[in-house]
């Protein structure tokens, strides 16, 4: 009768007399922690570069970024690294300023379980399985290109071919591939001069400094027919020291090779300031990703994952095609 009562009262009551049941507690997200160990911010492509990467691994797709800019520092990314260890990132990305002394660091977090994926240059070690992939350009194949169009340039020219070389951060897999290719070049050919090679840092400020410097420095003012410069904030450099001191830069005048195929530097390269642009595309973010994907499946991804490139002329170009580009 009593039990009868209590199911009756309750029946009648608006709210449950069933004990209250708290919410139910929603799984915290989880997000894949990638830690991104970047160069610095020395040029366009960079810029680019860490957009992409931002642009990729964010939250809504379910990562955790932790960016550190090391400013053009091997200790800085190597601090970073670290840090990312301690932070327990399931992945780290690292750009490396040089390609040399990352044994130490990759073999700590090898030991922390973390797979690094390096990004855009490469390193030299005994020990290739420090690092689970390599996504990035062929330095050494884009540098051909440009001296391969030097070479076609120059085909007939019955006196010498004085070549300047802004080379970019030294020890960088970047510089160190294009610069191989063009002091093979230079090699090969008898009546191509390699009047000097100067430190540009990947940067416009240096290779401008670095230029005047070297111009202003010679006897007279010297015949130029080539200025190879590592990338396109070198070239920037390069020209303004250039036109500053009366040079004409395009096919009238000193030929200038460049890198990068930013939309600055294709615009030079329209006005035909900038004879030949070779791209080196810094969009790899979703192949970076594609790598990470394998990683998770429980696959082996290949070593190393090259980007694709062309190279651009003055008659290749329209400004419709640079405002298309995404850098
Ligand atoms: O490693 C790629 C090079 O680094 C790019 O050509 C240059 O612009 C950069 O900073």
């Amino acid at each position: 009768m009593k039990k009868l009562l209590i199911l009756l009262l309750c029946l009648s009551l608006p709210v449950s007399c069933s004990p209250r049941q708290p919410p139910p507690e929603e799984d915290p997200p989880h997000f894949t922690v990638i830690g991104v160990s970047q160069v610095g911010s020395e040029s366009g492509f960079r810029v680019a570069n860490t957009e992409s990467m931002r642009s990729v691994f964010t939250e809504e797709a379910g990562y955790r970024l932790l960016f550190d800019d090391a400013r053009q520092k091997q200790e800085n990314q190597i601090a970073a690294i670290r840090k990312f260890i301690q932070q327990r990132a399931d992945y780290i990305l690292l750009m490396p300023l040089c390609v040399s002394g990352w044994d130490s660091v990759l073999q700590e977090a090898r030991e922390a379980g973390i797979p690094v994926i390096l990004v855009d240059r490469t390193i030299e070690t005994a020990d290739e399985s420090l690092y689970a992939a390599h996504v990035g350009a062929d330095f050494q194949w884009e540098g051909e290109q440009a001296a391969a169009w030097l070479e076609n340039a120059f085909q007939g020219a019955k006196g010498p071919v004085n070549i300047l070389h802004i080379q970019g951060t030294l020890g960088s897999s970047a510089q160190l591939g294009r610069s191989a290719a063009l002091e093979q070049a230079v090699e090969a050919h008898e009546n191509w001069n390699l009047l000097a090679q100067l430190d540009g840092d990947f940067t416009q400020a240096k290779s401008y400094e670095e230029t005047a410097q070297w111009l202003d420095s010679q006897a007279g003012p010297p015949v130029l027919h080539a200025v190879y410069c590592e990338n396109d904030s070198a070239a920037f450099g390069a020209i303004q020291a250039l036109e500053e001191r009366g040079y004409s830069c395009g096919a009238e005048g000193v030929r200038i090779v460049s890198f990068d195929a930013t939309r600055q530097g294709l615009t030079y390269c329209l006005e035909g300031r900038i004879s030949l642009e070779v791209e080196c595309d810094p969009m790899m973010g979703p192949l970076v990703e594609e790598v990470i994907r394998t990683l998770q499946s429980g696959s082996t991804p290949d070593k190393h994952y090259y980007t694709q490139e062309q190279l651009f002329t003055p008659e290749d170009l329209s400004r419709a095609l640079i405002d298309r580009r995404p850098y």
